[in-house]
């Protein structure tokens, strides 16, 4: 059994005496702007919210304050981003447990291909199942870096991790999540997904235009839509389609 006690990052609080204005990008952000400190769950934080609520932007920002590159993968990939990173990552204030993960990973949809590329360029595949993972599908190489890169006792990172997924694979995920806590690890998540967020040892925090504030998995807009649409989907494309 493991002898490290989660959480390995119990907080994220906003250091309000750097800022200057809230006016610019990322402070404007409801969620960045009404953020007084975000408490983590031991097992596992979900963000959820509206395309462009700041979940991304949040992500980032933690996984930078934590020392991962831009791009994401382990704490070795330091590969500059290809667009613009925020500053939001100077402002938080990181408030860790007691102890220090022994693994990372900051998974991130949208640059998973550069991280992927990376590892091919250097030939650093062993945990990647020895397969380059472009010689896999994009759901694949995620399902492979989560079930044999990840070893547990790890604080892991993950944006969107369900972009490539089926249903099926999905459930996976969930599974595999819980194997991670089960190996003393802490996972913050970024998602859409009405599945994975049906994960019970967690919190699920909403980003919103007013700020960040905590959910129940039944109280979200993602498990009432999705239910409502697979009981009534007939109906509702009526209603939609017209
Ligand atoms: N580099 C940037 N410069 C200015 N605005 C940005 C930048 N990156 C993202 N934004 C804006 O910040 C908001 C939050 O984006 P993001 O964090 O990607 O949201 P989410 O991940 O929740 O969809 C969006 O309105 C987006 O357009
Ligand atoms: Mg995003």
């Amino acid at each position: 059994m493991p002898t490290y006690a989660k959480p390995f990052l119990r907080e994220i609080a906003l250091k309000r005496e750097l800022i200057g204005t809230y006016d610019a990008y990322p402070f404007s952000i409801p969620a960045v702007r009404e953020l007084d400190h975000l408490e983590f769950h031991p097992d596992v934080t979900f963000l959820i919210g509206e395309n462009g609520a700041g979940k991304s932007t949040l992500m980032e920002a933690i996984a930078l304050a934590l020392g991962f590159g831009p791009q994401g993968g382990t704490k070795n990939v330091q590969l500059q981003a290809a667009g613009d990173v925020s500053e939001l990552h100077r402002y938080l204030k990181l408030v860790r447990g007691p102890a220090r993960p022994r693994d990372g990973y900051f998974l991130r949809a949208e640059s998973f291909y550069n991280v992927a590329t990376y590892m091919d360029e250097v030939g650093y595949l062993g945990d990647y199942g020895d397969k380059s993972i472009h010689a896999r599908s994009h759901g694949e190489a995620f399902l492979a870096t989560l079930n044999d890169k990840l070893r547990g006792d790890g604080l892991y990172l993950f944006d969107e991790p369900e972009a490539a997924l089926s249903p099926n694979r999905q459930l996976t995920a969930l599974a595999t999540i819980h194997d991670l806590v089960r190996d003393n690890s802490q996972l913050i998540i970024a998602t859409h997904s009405p599945i994975l967020l049906a994960y019970p040892n967690a919190k699920i925090v909403l980003l919103d235009g007013s700020g960040l504030s905590e959910v129940r998995y039944e109280d979200t807009e993602h498990y009432a839509v999705t239910k409502n649409f697979l009981n009534n989907h007939q109906r509702m494309l009526r209603h939609l389609l017209d």
